[in-house]
């Protein structure tokens, strides 16, 4: 589906955001664990925690949906069966990597797929640790999806400093020590999101600058009836489109705020946005607030290393708010990008070129001459069927003086279901 993007002339309301796609996710994956019902609400009605849940479906647990409440009947961890077909975990590595974690350590033996996209995705990061746990795994090119998986000995506990600071792979790991007799360690010096940690109450010791975290099958598996949050990444497509616009007030209630997620926040209230953040209070393990942004004169930022796993699928919507700023912006260390549903760095630097920034792609970020009078080209977006790509160039386009294009557009409802609708109403 393509779909045209009119200038905007104002943008004001206020957002249901969708749900947070990471918790959704964990709810109903760790429900399963669980043993006994559990009853989540505001659940992501996305296309991602869709495929958990089938997942979860094919492991033999029972999830009932209406609208956004679901009702899970936790098996425990004794409980899932192996599965008849493949579990499709369609265009979600979250499902892939934090599911594999599980099958594995169930030993469970089970054939996971992904669409065209996931099965791009290298999946080595979390082969490599399941199988010194004693999983055997079968993959394309030894990397990549359809992953096969079983484990034919008994399952080994992992001391794991993590090679990159992933949460998917974190996670992964965590969840097969969940199974060992013996206790798995998996050590986090860059933090990245914990919700996986939070939502299972896991044991963490704090070392210097390292983070120790630990899991077992001591460890007693929560009831996972919460109300989830708003999703913060969502949130961000909105903080910057009012943050670069002339004539902008957007409020955007309950939304995440877990502090490994909102480094966007951060970023943007450095460069100057006008973000208020108001009640602040806590939904289950997790913080949340209401946010307002209004139009804002923005500075040059720079984005490093250390702050990169905070705002990792931020980074795109950052950029955008990067080009309306008085200077040079600069992102390093966020390589991962290349390795996301699409090259994310290529793609924006694509974005870029043909809105007519000034800009220069390097391996590892892009460094961005910025503009408070920047008036992007009228042109047409490629979103590779990502969806924050397509998101980010339907931000970009509204500050265009002539209509742009957004090709593959149906590809939002990953993360977004209602985001053209959003759109709409923001500027109607
Ligand atoms: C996620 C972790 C991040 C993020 C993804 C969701 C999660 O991926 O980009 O959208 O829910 O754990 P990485 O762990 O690969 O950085």
């Amino acid at each position: 589906m393509n779909k045209e993007v009119r200038p905007a002339r104002a943008l004001n309301g206020k957002i249901k955001l969708p749900p947070d796609k990471s918790i959704s996710h964990r709810s109903v994956m760790f429900a399963a664990l669980h043993e006994g019902r559990s009853v989540i609400r505001n659940f992501s009605s996305a296309a991602d925690p869709h495929s958990t849940i089938n997942c979860m479906r094919g492991l033999g647990v029972t999830v009932y949906e209406d609208g956004n409440t679901v009702e899970v009947e936790g098996v425990g961890r004794d409980g899932l069966q192996s599965p008849e077909g493949d579990l499709d975990c369609g265009n979600s590595g979250t499902t892939m990597r934090l599911l594999s974690g599980i099958i594995a350590g169930a030993g469970i033996p089970a054939r996971l797929v992904g669409d065209e996209s996931l099965s791009a995705r290298t999946m080595k990061r979390i082969i490599d640790p399941l199988t010194e746990m004693g999983a055997e795994i079968t993959a394309r090119k030894d990397d990549f999806a359809p992953l096969e998986i079983s484990r034919p000995g008994p399952l080994k506990p992992l001391y794991f400093p993590l090679p990159i600071p992933s949460a998917q792979l974190k996670s992964c790991v965590l969840l097969a020590g969940l199974f060992g007799d013996e206790q798995t360690e998996v050590i986090e010096t860059l933090p990245s999101r914990d919700h996986t940690e939070r939502l299972l109450n896991l044991t963490i010791e704090e070392k210097g600058e390292e983070k120790h975290i630990y899991s077992s099958r001591e460890d007693n598996i929560p009831e996972q009836s919460y109300r989830i949050p708003n999703d913060f990444s969502a949130a961000a497509f909105w903080l910057v489109a009012g943050a670069i616009h002339p004539n902008a007030e957007i409020t955007l209630p309950n939304v995440g705020m877990n502090p490994t997620r909102f480094g966007a926040l951060d970023i943007l209230e450095q460069m100057g946005a006008d973000i208020t953040v108001n009640n602040e209070h806590d939904e289950g393990a997790e913080p949340v607030a209401d946010l307002r942004v209004a139009s804002s004169a923005l500075q040059p930022v720079e984005i490093t290393e250390e702050i990169v796993p905070n705002c990792i699928d931020e980074i795109p919507i950052l950029m955008i708010a990067m080009l309306f700023s008085d200077g040079v912006s600069r992102i390093s260390g966020a390589e991962e990008l290349r390795h996301k549903e699409t090259d994310r760095l290529a793609a924006m630097a694509e974005m870029l070129g043909k809105a007519g920034v000034d800009f220069t792609e390097y391996e590892d970020g892009l460094e961005i001459k910025g503009d408070p009078d920047f008036v992007p080209e009228s042109a047409s977006y490629q979103s590779y069927h990502d969806h924050r790509i397509a998101m980010s160039a339907a931000v970009l386009s509204m500050l265009g003086n002539k209509s742009s294009q957004i090709q593959g557009a149906e590809c939002t409802a990953i993360s977004y279901p209602s985001f053209w609708g959003d759109l709409s109403l923001l500027t109607n």
